[in-house]
Formats: C-alpha cells, sequence, structure tokens
C-alpha cells in the first residue's frame, strides 16, 4: 500500500525566536560572549524549529555548517535568535539561525548580526535511524524558494564532505 503524503507545512509554524542578556558566566576575560555559548544557543533554537515542524522531539543535530563571529556581543548586551526552516528532505531539515547583538544603553544603534548558521536535524526513531517522514516544507515566497535552491547545493556539499556523494 502507497504511504499517504504528508501535507506540507509552512517555515512560519516553526519559526522560533529567543533572546538573553549576557551575563558573566557566558563571556571569556574580554567581557565578549563565548562562541562556544552561542553554538549551543543556535543547536538548542534550531532543534526547538526541527521538533515543531515535524511534531516530535525525536530529532538530532547531523550537522552545523562553518560559523563565522562578525561582531562581538558583551556582557550587558542582548543576544537574539530567530531561526527558520529552509530546506526539507526524507528525514531532515535545514534551518538557518540568525543572531544578532542589542544594546539597551545605546538606542541609537541598530541591533546588529553576530553570525548565522546553517543547521542539520534528522528525524530519528527509538534506535536513533532516520525516519524518511518529514513533513515538506511549503515554498510560498521568492525567499522560500531561493533559500531552498541554495539549500539542495549546500546538503551536497556536506554529503560529499561526508564521503556519502562523490
Ligand atoms: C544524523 C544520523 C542520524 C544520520 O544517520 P545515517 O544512517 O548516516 O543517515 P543517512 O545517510 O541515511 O542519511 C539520513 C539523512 O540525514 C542526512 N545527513 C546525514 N548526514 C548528514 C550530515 N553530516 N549533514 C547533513 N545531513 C546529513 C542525509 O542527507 C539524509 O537526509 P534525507 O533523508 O532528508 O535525504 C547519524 O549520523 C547520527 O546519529 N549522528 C549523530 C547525531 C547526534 O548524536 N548528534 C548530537 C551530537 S553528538
Amino acid at each position: 500500500m502507497t504511504p499517504t503524503p504528508l501535507k506540507p507545512k509552512s517555515w512560519r509554524d516553526s519559526y522560533t525566536e529567543y533572546k538573553e542578556i549576557v551575563a558573566p558566566p557566558h563571556c571569556n576575560h574580554h567581557g565578549t560572549v563565548f562562541g562556544g555559548h552561542i553554538l549551543a544557543l543556535i543547536d538548542k533554537v534550531a532543534g526547538v524549529v526541527a521538533m515543531e515542524h515535524c511534531g516530535s522531539p525525536s530529532v538530532v543535530t547531523a550537522s552545523m555548517d562553518r560559523v563565522n563571529f562578525y561582531q562581538p556581543v558583551k556582557q550587558g548586551q542582548i543576544l537574539h535568535l530567530q531561526a527558520r526552516l529552509t530546506y526539507t528532505g526524507r528525514s531532515s531539515m535545514e534551518i538557518l539561525v540568525r543572531v544578532y547583538g542589542k544594546d539597551l544603553k545605546d538606542p541609537d544603534r541598530k541591533p546588529w548580526l553576530t553570525c548565522e548558521a546553517f543547521t542539520t536535524f534528522v528525524l530519528v526513531d527509538a534506535e536513533g535511524r532516520p525516519v524518511r517522514a518529514v513533513p515538506p516544507l511549503l515554498l510560498e515566497t521568492e525567499e522560500d524558494r531561493r533559500l531552498y535552491e541554495e539549500a539542495l547545493a549546500r546538503r551536497q556539499a556536506r554529503l560529499r564532505e561526508r564521503g556519502t556523494v562523490s
């Protein structure tokens, strides 16, 4: 019997934001937030997007692409993460996370992009094996289509790096 096709879903249904004020334990001796702290937040927020999209908590991080830090965020400033789905495969999902800094003490300064990351999560079963049951992503706008097309190339590059595609 042919399985029933999964209903496509908009990225808006799983879009997730998270904010926190940068506290001393998360800073280095320059008073700048540790890159590793930001990476952990990216992983958590992107994981929530993946779970919401599949309607299941059984997802694992498969990869996080290279992350460049453009501008620092310092103690007392705000970290603002915005995470959206950009691509769905059979069991995998790509999520783009953008991280901004904001300084409440300097209202004239616009929020600045500190980094962005493309993460891939995979829906798994109880044994940790991929489950090919991720609802397809609804492509509604030009930007949705552009991000999706670009994600296909990123996927190929990742699998090539992993040694799965020559
Ligand atoms: C991610 C994982 C489940 C993939 O399992 P696998 O048996 O190698 O899977 P497959 O080769 O069948 O690929 C399954 C899907 O994952 C994707 N994938 C696999 N490795 C990937 C990688 N490094 N980056 C991006 N996507 C990846 C594939 O493209 C495929 O997607 P699709 O079903 O949408 O086409 C497995 O490698 C794993 O469990 N890794 C550890 C995850 C983990 O514990 N993360 C937390 C940090 S330790």
